[in-house]
């Protein structure tokens, strides 16, 4: 396995479905008070250049849950000093870097100055975790075989998006990107998805084409966190894709509906439809918890992600 968590395209399929096996055993022993101590006395530095709720509690609260400790730090990289020198510090001290950031190669840089595990937990072009925690939710609802479902992400090409089209790349399952022109996402992650997917990959900008027979239908904001100066501009322009009642209504009857959160209500989503029965929006958030103790879990202990399944499965 690899050192670091950046990008779902480093891992080979059967190692993402491993870490959502090891999720899901994670979720069951939090959920039965079963102790699950996999990383006592360890520690874990958590960089955020950008705001958070969820990412930043999960973190937090998945090291208590795991006997281990977490060390807050609200700094932008590549300021003070170098972010090799920040790397060979944090080395010297703890045990794996969590990294939220504006610039994606700044991840890279910490992983690759840093001999400890360092975990991309945002980034202007992917959010690994984040899907993560989806298909969790996603084979919760849906079962664990994935090939045969169809998740229309509806929106932006943004990071959310990137990270899913790697998943894509990994482990079947059919994806539809429903956005509007010049919205594609980065031409490289696209087109490595289109050559390597498991499933079908299709761009599309028409909704009608696009939300057909999904099972699965997602948003996320239309401007990111740095594309604030945007926002009147993309609102114009993604008002033909908000997801509300009519727009579910192109997919199939029991589409789920998906965000990662922050929802921006009224503009990418109704009210009722992130309110409404179908929504798992809340379940996707309590999955963060689990799936990125999964993580921590299999890259702090430096064990592989199976070894560490196996091991649990003795404590039944
Ligand atoms: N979905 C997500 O990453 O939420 P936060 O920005 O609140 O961490
Ligand atoms: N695409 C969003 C995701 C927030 C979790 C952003 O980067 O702001």
């Amino acid at each position: 396995m690899v050192k670091d968590f950046i990008s779902l395209a480093d891992y080979t399929g059967a190692e993402i479905i491993a870490f959502l096996n090891l999720a899901d055993e994670l979720k069951r022993l939090q959920k039965t008070g079963r102790p699950h101590k996999l990383l006592e006395g360890k520690t874990l530095a958590l960089i955020f250049e950008k705001p958070s709720l969820r990412t930043r509690l999960t973190f937090q609260l998945g090291m208590f849950q795991l006997g281990g400790f977490s060390l807050l730090m609200d700094m932008r990289l590549g300021e003070r000093e170098s972010v090799p020198d920040v790397a060979r510090n944090l080395e010297r001290w703890v045990d794996g870097i969590m990294a939220r950031t504006y610039r994606h190669e700044h991840v890279v840089q910490l992983a690759q100055c840093a001999s400890i595990p360092v975990i991309n937990a945002l980034t202007d072009k992917l959010h690994p975790c984040q899907i993560l925690a989806d298909v969790q939710t996603l084979r919760e609802h849906k079962g664990a075989d994935l090939s045969s479902l169809k998740v229309a992400f509806v929106g932006d090409g943004n990071n959310v998006f990137h990270s899913w089209a790697n998943f894509a790349s990994r482990v079947p399952l059919n994806l539809t990107l429903v956005c509007p022109e010049g919205y594609e996402g980065d031409p490289e992650i696209t087109r490595r998805a289109a050559k390597e997917a498991k499933g079908a990959f299709v761009i599309t900008h028409d909704p009608a084409d696009g939300l057909k027979d999904a099972d699965a239908v997602y948003t996320d904001v239309w401007a990111s966190m740095g594309q604030e100066e945007e926002t009147a501009l993309r609102e114009t322009i993604f008002a033909p894709y908000q997801v509300n009642e009519k727009l579910m209504g192109l997919a199939k009857p029991d589409a789920l509906f998906m965000h990662c959160l922050p929802a921006h209500r009224g503009h990418e989503v109704s009210d009722d439809v992130i309110d409404g029965p179908n929504s798992v929006c809340f379940d996707q958030a309590e999955n963060r918890l689990h799936a990125q103790k999964a993580v921590l879990a299999s890259l702090l202990r430096g064990d592989r992600v199976l070894n560490m399944f196996s091991e649990l499965k003795h404590t039944k």
